[in-house]
């Protein structure tokens, strides 16, 4: 019996139309579009409006994914969603969702793995639609990085921004092929990017809210050489796993967390042309979970891929988590 495939047949994403550029932040915080374009790389990002959640945008992105697979949302089995600004603590952001697509039949669950969700996902995703407990996962990430952003923070709130991205993912139909998966944890680090309240362990108080203890605090410097480290090891085990050289990758997706980071990466594998690296992060900033997933999307629209290429997506966050995969086009 031929093994079953798990295979991405569908894909969408979200950006909300506000537009925060780096001029808009000049008169926000102390920074200059000059300061923030050469130590990121960003001229923009997507910022959600007022009353626009995280469980709107993903539900967009979503029903994009499905349209895409030719798919009625009644035919999902399983929705995980990758957040870390989930519209509630609870019920989750896939619950909300289920019901906002109208998808009857299936189960729903969140999963918080930070800038890595989008990876994670796709592994659990693989799992079950290859050992066959479920046919149709919907994954989703979506992200409101701007409900925990410090604006007043200019090391922290020139970098984020918000979105969603949605795949379906099946053993039916052609598309991408989940090849390989291969993602990892340390959490020694949990205090290098962190939101300190708001939790069991220190639940909201005046005193918290006066100390902005529920925005993102983040070691920039020791999170960027992480970041490097991490998710080149990532990508060269991912490879080695698959038995796949560099050089038979046809696109590199990495997480969009900061253009240099990007460039470091880039300069580690040799055989892989700039023009391959696909990248976001000028126009969208960092939208954590979902990065990673908006640029899958925004590549496959400019053309399907020709049978037998290889894309290799990268990311990392908080937790610390990171990963790597391997997607093969049929
Ligand atoms: N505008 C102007 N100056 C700023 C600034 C801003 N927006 N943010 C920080 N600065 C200042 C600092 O105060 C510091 O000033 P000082 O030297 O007088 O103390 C100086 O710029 C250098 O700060 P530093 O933090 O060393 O800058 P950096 O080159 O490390 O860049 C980040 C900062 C945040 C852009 C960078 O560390 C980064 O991208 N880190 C990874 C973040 C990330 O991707 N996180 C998510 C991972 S999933």
């Amino acid at each position: 019996m031929t093994r079953r495939k798990a295979k991405i047949i569908g894909t969408g994403s979200y950006l909300p139309e506000k537009v925060l550029t780096n001029q808009d932040l000049e008169k926000i915080v102390d920074t200059s579009d000059e300061w923030i374009v050469t130590r990121t790389g960003m001229k923009e990002r997507r910022i959600a409006k007022d009353d626009e959640f995280t469980s709107h945008m993903g539900a967009k992105a979503a029903l994009e994914a499905l349209a895409n697979a030719n798919m009625t949302p009644d035919q999902i089995d399983f929705i995980l969603v990758a957040t870390l600004t989930p519209d509630y603590a609870f019920p989750s952001t896939a619950c909300l969702i289920q019901s906002s697509i109208g998808a009857k039949k299936a189960a729903g669950a969140d999963v918080q793995a930070a800038c890595t969700g989008f990876l994670y996902l796709l592994s659990m995703a693989k799992s079950f639609v290859e050992s066959g407990l479920y046919k149709n996962v919907l994954i989703i990430a979506a992200e409101k990085l701007s409900a925990i952003t410090n604006y007043k923070d200019r090391s922290t709130c020139i970098l984020f921004g918000d979105g969603a991205a949605a795949c379906v993912i099946s053993s039916e139909g052609k598309g991408l092929v989940v090849e390989n998966i291969q993602l990892g944890a340390d959490g020694d680090q949990a205090d290098l990017i962190i939101m300190p309240a708001g939790g069991s362990r220190k639940p909201a108080t005046l005193e918290s809210v006066a100390s902005c203890e529920h925005y993102i605090k983040m070691a920039g410097n020791e999170v960027f050489k992480h970041a490097v480290r991490r998710m080149e090891a990532a990508c060269k085990d991912c490879l080695e796993g698959a038995g796949l050289t560099e050089k038979e990758i046809s696109w590199l997706i990495p997480h969009q967390a900061n253009m240099r980071i990007i460039d470091a990466i880039a300069k580690r594998f040799e055989h892989l042309p700039q023009e391959r690296i696909f990248k976001t992060v000028q126009k969208y900033g960092n939208t954590s979970a979902s990065s990673v997933g908006i640029a899958l999307d925004e590549l496959l629209r400019r053309g399907p891929l020709q049978p037998g290429e290889k894309i290799l997506l990268t990311a990392f966050g908080a937790g610390l988590t990171w990963g790597a995969g391997i997607l093969g086009a049929e």
